[in-house]
């Protein structure tokens, strides 16, 4: 069973306990980070903590720890769910508004919950790699605050539920004709040779991935635009990539059943899934090269 953080203790995950008057349960009164970790290392992390930040902020709860403290937390989570066998975890963090009688409005004096909790992340299988997964498009109904990191998921579920039953991995959602993001994602295309994502708005989450994948991009001379990308310029895309703390850069090779670019992980993509191996922790360093080698 792994340790879990739970208001100030360290405790076996099953051991957690939540009030049913917690607001996260009863309003969705939340929000979250998922923040990824390498051979025991935080990829990103202060990216993470200015998210939970801003998320806090937008909703008006006010942080519990300050950036210093709550890296020393996650870094003991961390240390305290060490396993060889699972070297690369993704650490969720939680933080709702507290327990209080049910009333929508703020309580006055409700202390915030705070959780963290581990889970593997497994690397990307083979057959992913060599052959993409499966993604449909379906109508954006969320709510008008997207970049806000919040746990109130219902339309998210809705989402990848039927893009699941559809047989693909995530849904591509798209409000009034254009694309906005993924289900618990980031959508990144390559058209017409460049690379193209939404610019942030509040339709979009400012994910912690799509940022480094265009940094990165950028760093490989590739040329990236952030701008709108409507239904037709997705469905004519070259490359279809989703990115997430979790899921890293996943191709996407079949679009509603219709094959997207030549059928399998794009030339694009296979220099930035590269590139964004080689920038975790633990990535091998690569050799330096031998003075009038060749190879
Ligand atoms: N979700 N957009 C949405 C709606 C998301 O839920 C996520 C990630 C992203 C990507 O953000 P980042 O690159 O910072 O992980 C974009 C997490 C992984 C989740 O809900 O499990």
């Amino acid at each position: 069973m792994s340790i879990a953080y739970f208001n100030g203790d360290y405790l076996p995950l099953d051991q957690v306990r939540i009030s049913p008057l917690d607001r996260g349960f009863l309003f969705g009164d939340s929000v979250y980070e998922v923040i990824p970790s390498y051979a025991g290392e935080f990829f990103m992390l202060p990216a993470h903590l200015e998210r939970l930040d801003r998320s806090l902020a937008a909703i008006r709860i006010l942080s519990p720890f300050d950036a210093g403290q709550w890296t020393a937390l996650l870094e003991d989570l961390l240390a305290r769910n060490a396993d060889p066998a699972t070297p690369d975890l993704g650490v969720y963090l939680q933080v709702t508004r507290g327990v209080a009688p049910r009333d929508h409005a703020f309580p006055p004096d409700a202390r915030p919950t705070v959780l963290a909790m581990v889970s593997p992340i497994r690397p990307l299988p083979e057959a992913v790699r060599t052959e993409g997964v499966a993604a449909v498009t379906a109508e954006d109904r969320r709510w008008g605050h997207c970049d806000i990191k919040a746990t109130t998921l219902l339309a998210n579920v809705l989402n990848r539920q039927a893009a699941v039953e559809q047989g693909a991995v995530e849904a591509i959602l798209l409000r009034d004709g254009q694309l906005t993001e993924g289900a618990a994602s980031n959508v990144l295309v390559v058209l017409d040779g460049r690379l193209v994502t939404p610019p942030l708005a509040p339709s979009v989450l400012p994910g912690v991935t799509r940022s480094r994948v265009l940094d990165l991009a950028r760093e490989l001379g590739y040329p990236v635009e952030e701008c709108a990308v409507s239904e037709s310029e997705l469905a004519r895309a070259e490359e279809i990539w989703l990115t997430s703390s979790t899921r890293e850069i996943l191709p996407v090779t079949r679009l509603n059943d219709r094959v997207v670019g030549a059928g399998h992980p794009g030339p694009v993509w296979q220099a930035l899934h590269a590139a964004y191996q080689a920038a975790k922790p633990g990535a091998p360093v690569s050799e330096p090269m031998q003075s009038g080698g060749a190879a």
